[in-house]
């Protein structure tokens, strides 16, 4: 096994219907993670949902059932949301579970033991869906920052973490390490707002309700839910258990992925949980962007929530992960619109890619009834193939190691293009015309179906099924044919290899008669 990767997806919280704006920090995880396994790293990729808190406590109450109840309802719908995406965690952590419940009671524990949690009375603001704290001059208008939602004053005798003490350490991390934070402007955004006009320390504890972790050493105090939730990173591994075996393996994280209202959570309350525990600190928090809808974010109080299960049941699993991970610029907001989302699956799927796959088959298929013979005639052409296959390859990892698959999905269409004019190029239709261009036919077949091969291969993390059904396709299978590693070769295929005729890869959508029947069913 190769190095470790240890990524993670924030988890989530479990509300009852997530829109697909949701799955767009899981999706992005996981072709990172596709990407790395495929690179040979060990990799560890964690997800779940943060389970406790006042919200879920309210919620329960108004569906008339337990917070436990209600949450092992909608946790089970996550899972299989998931599933639907295809997405290829690891592991999958519950704040309920008993292990981590009682991970953060020692976590708590040493904290206070070091003297880096004190008791006092918290006075302030409280925004209660985002589970935050906020100080009078924080608030906009009178409401929460973040969600623009009310905020409710609350005092209770509150236990407190000394934030403040860490200051100066977190602004020293931020400023020495300019790729902590990616992409980098948030980290200013991290300095400005919070850090330069310095931290106060944190109220790390509740007694106005019941759902969640209790203080060990004082129980009509509930841990604070943030606190409970950014522990979930390291109590997954086993931190403070009997088995710590991958805590030691996995632990600092490689990656912590979530989208960018977040960030202030894990780059300043939670590296300064680490410092305060000594443990080491993640090596990257990466804030990417929302996808928005007419020009503000989703979100279920707004009502412009997309169904995600709608989605990949209507175009398929592989067209919307497509979607989101080549439609939301790297660490900036993409648009969601049915027409986008049309668009993109006609021209880059359908178009580009289906067509390519369906057109090499068959010509294969029509000119060497599935399976191409030994016979070959190479020419000066050829090569700008390979050549741009080895390139091509590179700039995608390139990306992929910075997290930016927009661009890494834009680096493999260009070979896809390429793959394409080839064709024009070559005119596989008129050699077939001529008995002596048979040789020079097998080798423009060959080298399109070692391209296809290729392609297959890289958009593997991405459209995972797609991949390989289309391996499938030009009869590439075995880990000789599909694995990174065989890329290294530009003709790594049987010469005299055999082709499949397959479904239709990405049907084409009628744009217009598509966006009529949506909106009509919206009514
Ligand atoms: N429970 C916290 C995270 C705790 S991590 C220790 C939480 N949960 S969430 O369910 O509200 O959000 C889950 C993820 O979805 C977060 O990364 C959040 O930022 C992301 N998104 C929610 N709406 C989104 C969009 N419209 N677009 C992109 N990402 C979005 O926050």
């Amino acid at each position: 096994m190769g190095e470790k990767f240890y990524i993670t997806t924030p988890i989530y919280f479990p509300s009852a219907k997530l829109h697909i704006g949701h799955s767009y920090s899981t999706v992005a995880c996981d072709a990172i993670a596709r990407y790395k396994r495929m690179r040979g790293y060990d990799v560890m990729f964690l997800t779940g949902t943060d389970e406790h808190g006042q919200k879920i406590e309210r919620n329960a109450q108004a569906a008339g059932v337990t917070p436990k109840e209600y949450v092992d309802d909608i946790v089970a719908s996550i899972k299989d949301l998931w599933k639907l995406f295809d997405i290829s965690n690891d592991r999958f952590i519950r704040t309920t579970d008993e292990y981590h419940e009682k991970a953060v009671q020692k976590i708590f524990e040493k904290l206070y033991e070091k003297g880096d949690i004190y008791k006092s009375t918290y006075e302030g603001w409280y925004c209660t869906p985002c589970e935050s704290f906020w100080t009078e001059h924080q608030l906009v208008n009178g409401k929460c920052p973040d969600c623009g939602r009310d905020v409710e004053l609350t005092k209770e005798e509150s236990y407190f973490f000394k934030l403040s003490k860490y200051n100066d350490r977190l602004i020293d991390l931020i400023e020495n390490n300019p790729n902590f934070i990616l992409p980098q402007s948030r980290a200013n955004e991290m300095l400005q707002n919070f850090l330069r006009p310095g931290l106060e320390d944190l109220a790390v504890s509740r007694t106005s309700f019941k759902w969640g972790i209790k203080v060990p050493f004082d129980e009509k105090h509930i841990i604070y839910v943030w606190i409970d939730a950014l522990s979930n990173y390291i109590t997954a591994m086993g931190y403070l258990s009997d088995d710590d075996s991958d805590f030691k393996k996995y632990w600092p994280a490689d990656v912590h992925v979530m989208a960018k209202e977040i960030v202030r959570f894990h780059t300043i309350i939670w590296p300064a949980m680490l410092m305060a525990l000594d443990l080491p600190l993640p090596k990257q928090v990466f804030g990417h962007g929302w996808l928005v809808l007419d020009g503000g974010k989703m979100s279920k109080s707004k009502g412009n929530v997309v169904d995600p299960v709608l989605l990949c049941d209507k175009y398929g699993t592989d067209a919307i992960r497509y979607f989101l991970l080549r439609e939301v610029p790297f660490g900036q907001d993409g648009v969601f619109s049915n027409e986008a989302l049309i668009n993109r699956i006609n021209s880059d799927l359908a178009n580009d890619l289906g067509n390519l796959v369906s057109r090499t088959v068959a010509m294969v298929i029509k000119y060497f009834g599935g399976t191409l013979p030994e016979m070959r005639k190479a020419e000066p052409i050829d090569d700008t193939l390979a050549a741009l296959a080895k390139e091509v390859r590179e700039k995608m990892c390139e990306q992929m190691d910075s997290f930016n698959s927009p661009l890494a999905l834009t680096e493999i269409w260009r070979f896809v293009s390429r793959t394409n004019k080839y064709i024009d190029e070559t005119a596989p239709w008129v050699l077939a015309k001529n008995e002596d261009d048979r040789a020079r036919l097998a080798s423009v077949l060959y080298n399109l179906c070692e391209s296809i091969r290729h392609i297959a291969v890289m958009i593997s993390p991405f459209m995972p099924s797609t991949s390989k059904k289309i391996l499938e396709q030009i009869g590439a299978d075995g880990e000789a044919l599909t694995t990174f590693d065989s890329l290294g070769t530009f003709g790594a295929s049987s010469p005299t290899l055999t082709v499949k005729k397959g479904e239709v890869l990405f049907p084409r959508i009628d744009l217009k008669k598509e966006l009529a029947e949506l909106e009509a069913a919206k009514k």
